[in-house]
């Protein structure tokens, strides 16, 4: 089985109710995608949103807690997640890992709350520019993969997100050829680690838009985005869907 292509879309703490408009575009423009696509709004938007979706386009969290239940003050459950309409949730995001000081240990025992509770686990991993420039990018995601991505982990219930940190939000992306390096170094790592590490899905994310997704999905290992600011709009997510297709 090859990986499934997915085009997913992070919202971040952006939209309400009156951006739910755009479902409803996004469903009209590309009625039937040749990709999966996934919509990770805040969670105040969860319900309504996977209502708006009508099971056409996946739905999924930001962040879960490793617990089931208890005394977390704004924190959310994975079986929450599920409970909400949820079929996924991003993990180990590195706005997560740097505004909470989420650790790689802290990031697995949420994957493996995330499975337990029938969640697919979007793991994000990637360098700061700092470790990009000192040539220590290879080594941050091999530690990443290894500390962050839980041995329950299997290419039906994991999906892994490539996301240089400062390609975030920036405009600036990697070559075609960096990209290339890091898909190719996390391909041979799950697959070493993982049965079906083959078939796990590989996205990038940093900065993908309209006019660059093509290039990006032609890169080997690359089987679709995490999209941040594009996939706030129908008429920027759309394209990078149709890219993707
Ligand atoms: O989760 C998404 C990423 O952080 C990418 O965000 O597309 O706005 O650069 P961006």
């Amino acid at each position: 089985m090859a990986p499934r292509k997915l085009a997913a879309g992070n919202w971040k703490m952006n939209g309400t109710l009156a951006s739910l408009a755009e479902i409803g575009r996004l469903l009209a423009d590309h009625p039937a995608p040749g990709c999966d696509v996934l919509i990770c709004p805040p969670a105040t938007l969860l319900h309504a949103m996977a209502a708006s979706a009508q099971g056409k386009i996946a739905i999924g969290g930001q962040d879960c807690h490793a617990k089931t239940a208890g005394a977390h003050t704004g924190d959310i459950a994975a079986a929450q997640l599920r409970d909400a309409g949820a079929s996924h949730v991003i993990l180990g995001h590195s706005e997560r890992r740097t505004d909470h000081a989420e650790t790689d240990a802290q990031v697995a025992a949420k994957s493996v709350a995330a499975h337990e509770a029938g969640l697919v686990a979007v793991i994000c991993v990637g360098e700061t520019e700092a470790q990009r420039d000192a040539g220590q990018t290879l080594d941050v995601i091999s530690a990443q993969l290894a500390g962050s991505v839980p041995d329950g982990a299997t290419a039906a219930n994991t999906v892994i997100a490539y996301e240089p940190v400062w390609a975030i939000g920036t405009g600036r992306t990697p070559t075609s050829d960096q990209i290339a390096e890091v898909h190719a170094l996390m391909r041979e790592r799950l697959s070493a680690r993982f049965a079906d590490g083959a078939d796990m899905a590989l996205l990038y994310g940093g900065s993908v838009k309209p006019g660059n997704a093509a290039e990006i999905f032609a890169i080997p290992h690359v089987n679709g985005a995490l999209v941040g600011g594009a996939s706030l709009k129908a008429e920027d997510f759309g394209p990078i869907i149709a890219a993707l297709s």
